[in-house]
């Protein structure tokens, strides 16, 4: 069995937005410290660090999923979106601009980690109800908006991708 001496570090080696990228951690390091202090990636927020606010959500290998309660070496060679891979440039993807147009967001600090659930669930349900919506947005806690543009949002963002 491989022993590493208590704060050794490893080599970690993943793809992020599509970009192989490498860094190192501790075994106890987060994945939400290594994307933003090692991978310099600082989209992805930090709130309740036990996995309840959401603040921290990335995509790891098609699954919306807490990067405060996964250990970055867990990861290893993983597939990771983070907010920092929906626009093109400057250009907002639909659902960051159909946020912007709804007042989704008012300090943020929720809001990449909302946006990477979102992603997931409209890749998942792409006409989801209202219902639906709302009880995926349970998953997340914003504590400026009371939720009503993200709904009205994510709406938008369904039914306008159906017509299309
Ligand atoms: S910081 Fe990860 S769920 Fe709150
Ligand atoms: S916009 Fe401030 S916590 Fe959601």
């Amino acid at each position: 069995m491989l022993r590493r001496k208590p704060g050794e570090k490893h080599r970690i080696e993943l793809t992020v937005n599509g970009r192989r990228m490498a860094g190192h951690a501790e075994p106890r390091m987060l994945l939400v410290d290594f994307l933003r202090h090692e991978l310099r990636l600082y989209g992805t927020h930090v709130g309740c660090e036990h996995g309840v606010c959401g603040a921290c959500t990335v995509i790891i290998d098609g699954r919306a999923t807490r990067s405060c309660v996964r250990y970055a070496v867990q990861c290893d060679g993983a597939e990771i979106r983070t907010v920092e891979g929906l626009a093109a440039g400057e250009d907002l993807n639909a659902l960051q601009q159909a946020f912007s147009r709804h007042a989704a967001l008012q300090c943020g600090f929720c809001t990449a980690g909302i946006l990477m659930s979102v992603t997931q669930f409209l890749a998942e349900t792409p006409r989801p109800t209202e219902a639906q919506v709302r009880d995926m947005l349970s998953g997340h806690i914003c504590r400026c908006t009371g939720y009503e543009g993200m709904v009205r949002a994510i709406l938008e963002v369904a039914h306008s991708s159906a017509e299309a």
